[in-house]
């Protein structure tokens, strides 16, 4: 239930929609059912039991008065123009009657397109802004294809069960109720007959779409795993062709696809089983009415002529449409709800990097950065242990050590991608969690060993992030500084080239070169650069290094490098070991420590590259 006004909560942006849509529907519910009724005099006519209305209904608002009013217009027709044209009347009055009820059919779907699209955007709105919005640490948990499936097929159910909660709230069961009186009207025995009867058609129904929903959470899950290694193999092509392992990916491919397959299949047949049977149930109720009704006409002492029971029948054969469709409806709605709640539980995932109610700004760094007494820990496993380091403006920080020890970490903790498990990083005096994350994220630059590109052109990729307008002369500046601008003027259009989808089709010094260009277009007060060159060759190393000494020009710098060039200048030298500091000091200071870490990492750095 809860679930079920979240729905009709995301409608409610759009209420004047859906009063209009509302108000659309009755009107053609109401004409629906007039020109159904109007069969009635219809077949009197036919059968020629026409009793002639001569006197003129006085007005009053009731169904008999506009009943009364119609057989007196077609009496005065009969009586002036004879019958042919009594009979030209009525197919007139129900043609128009029927065009109004189209009319106003179509005008609710155009009230409700805006609706179903509008709910549609919103919650994609919000998704996308919600997963821009979560912390890092979300993300190590959570499968990318799981996240597009709620973004994409999960959106796309909710607006299915949209459209079927607006029409079981709204549509059906004013057809049903108006339809239930008219029936009341012309026979309240019979009707009573059917009051019996459907329940128990509805019940049987309920039974089978209670599985539905958790069916459906499962398929879409199974959908997730699916995308997630389509995204995956897509993005690892290169690697499953080297290793051969194409197969491998097939087979968990399979497995996924197959098990998707199943809970669908397995869901479908539920689901399809609903139709038939409803017919079904509703054909025994009809024949039911039909037998006692023909009685009831037969033995001729009821007041139910024949016309008027073909007439309840018309109009009770149009009641058991809309409960059909209130079945499919019910089961539309049971896996929307199961959409909802996916979309739910990321739309209200904590954030847990949270910035202060009362945050300070941060517009220069003035002194120093202090690590102080730092511990972290990803979930529960302890990865740092009472970092301290200081870091003045305008010097050099490096950190080396082993794969794993715990530099890039560190240097996460800056930009508060995740927050310190205990102690605290202070910039300037003040905590890092006091200040206005904006404002400190633009303090820095990030250069990390994996370039991040986007699909977008060389000048976009360079500009990312400016909300203003670049010039291009900035840009080509940045680039020149990056030793990028050369390769940059041999693409096929310079800086309008795209370089496809995370810049394959660049190569990986070229790309580097771009996120430095574009460190230095944001010229960052404080750099931070993950082994920003060990990935490359080299050739391209040299390039890159050049454009990173140009980079950290009057800046403070922090690096993390397995290349001994980069960190010989630094003003201190950190070396970790499983997330603890074990020796610290400069280059030479450090090697003369003979059984020392750094001294080991530096020979076996000789070692490897002799
Ligand atoms: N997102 C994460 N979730 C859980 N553990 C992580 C995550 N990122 C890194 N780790 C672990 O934290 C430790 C330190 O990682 P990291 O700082 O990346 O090391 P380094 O940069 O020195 O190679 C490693 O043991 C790594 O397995
Ligand atoms: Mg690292």
């Amino acid at each position: 239930m809860k679930t079920y006004l979240k729905i009709l909560q995301r409608v409610l942006p759009y209420r004047q929609y859906a009063l209009f849509h509302l108000l659309f529907n009755l009107l053609s519910v109401v004409f629906s059912l007039v020109s159904l009724a109007m069969v009635m005099p219809f077949l009197t006519l036919l059968f020629d039991k026409q009793k002639l209305v001569l006197q003129e209904p006085t007005f009053q608002w009731s169904a008999e008065y506009a009943i009364q009013t119609f057989y007196y217009q077609i009496s005065q027709i009969i009586i002036t123009q004879g019958k042919e044209k009594a009979l030209l009347f009525i197919c007139v009055v129900v043609s128009v009657v029927f065009l109004l009820k189209n009319l106003f059919l179509y005008l609710s779907k155009y009230t409700l397109s805006p609706i179903r699209n509008g709910v549609v955007r919103d919650l994609r709105r919000d998704l996308f802004q919600k997963i821009t919005q979560l912390s890092l640490s979300y993300f190590s948990n959570e499968k990318k294809g799981d996240l597009m499936t709620r973004l994409t097929i999960d959106v796309q159910e909710v607006e299915t069960g949209i459209i079927s909660v607006l029409e079981t709230t709204f549509r059906e069961p004013i057809t049903i109720i108006t339809f239930l009186g008219a029936m009341f009207f012309i026979s309240p025995s019979l009707t009573l007959f059917v009051f019996i009867v459907l329940p128990m058609s509805g019940f049987i129904i309920g039974r089978i779409g209670k599985t539905l929903k958790q069916k459906s959470h499962a398929a879409q899950q199974k959908l997730g795993n699916i995308l997630s290694i389509i995204e995956e193999t897509l993005s690892g092509l290169r690697v499953i062709k080297g290793f051969n392992a194409e197969g491998i990916q097939n087979a968990r491919f399979g497995q996924e696809n197959e098990a998707h397959y199943q809970i669908q299949t397995n869901m479908l047949r539920r689901r399809e089983l609903s139709s038939p049977l409803a017919e079904f149930l509703s054909i025994v109720v009809v024949c039911i009415v039909l037998y006692f009704g023909g009685r009831l006409v037969l033995s001729g002492n009821t007041s139910l002529t024949a016309e008027s029971f073909i007439g309840f029948m018309l109009i009770f054969s149009q009641i058991l449409n809309p409960a059909k469709s209130f079945t499919n409806v019910f089961y539309n709605i049971q896996k929307a709800l199961a959409s909802v709640e996916r979309i739910d539980q990321v739309l209200t995932a904590p954030i847990s990097i949270q910035q202060q109610a009362n945050a300070q700004h941060i517009s220069q760094f003035t002194n120093q950065i202090e690590w102080r007494q730092v511990n972290f820990a990803y979930q529960d496993r302890q990865v740092l242990h009472d970092i301290n380091i200081r870091l003045p403006k305008g010097k050099i920080l490096a950190l080396v050590g082993h794969s794993g020890a715990g530099k890039s970490t560190i240097a996460d903790l800056l930009p508060r991608f995740y927050d310190v498990t205990s102690g605290g990083i202070i910039i300037d005096g003040t905590d890092i969690r006091q200040y206005n994350i904006t404002d400190l994220r633009n303090l820095m630059g990030i250069v990390t060993q994996e370039p991040i590109l986007f699909n977008d052109t060389v000048f976009n990729n360079i500009a990312f992030g400016k909300n203003e307008q670049v010039d291009m002369e900035l840009v080509i500046n940045a680039a020149k500084a990056a030793n990028a601008h050369n390769f940059i003027s041999q693409l096929p259009e310079g800086y309008h080239t795209n370089i496809g989808d995370r810049g394959t089709k660049l190569s990986g010094g070229e790309r580097q070169r771009l996120t430095i260009a574009r460190a230095i277009l944001k010229n960052p007060a404080i750099l931070i650069l993950d082994e920003a060159t060990s990935s490359l060759d080299t050739q391209s190393e040299k390039l890159v290094q050049a454009a990173l000494h140009n980079l950290m020009q009057n800046r403070t710098t922090i690096v993390i490098a397995h290349r001994l060039s980069t960190i010989q200048n630094a003003d201190e030298i950190v070396v970790l070991e499983k997330g603890q500091i074990i020796e610290r000091g400069t280059h030479d200071s450090l090697l003369q420590n003979k059984q020392g870490i750094y001294q080991q990492l530096v020979a076996a750095q000789f070692g490897r590259q002799e």
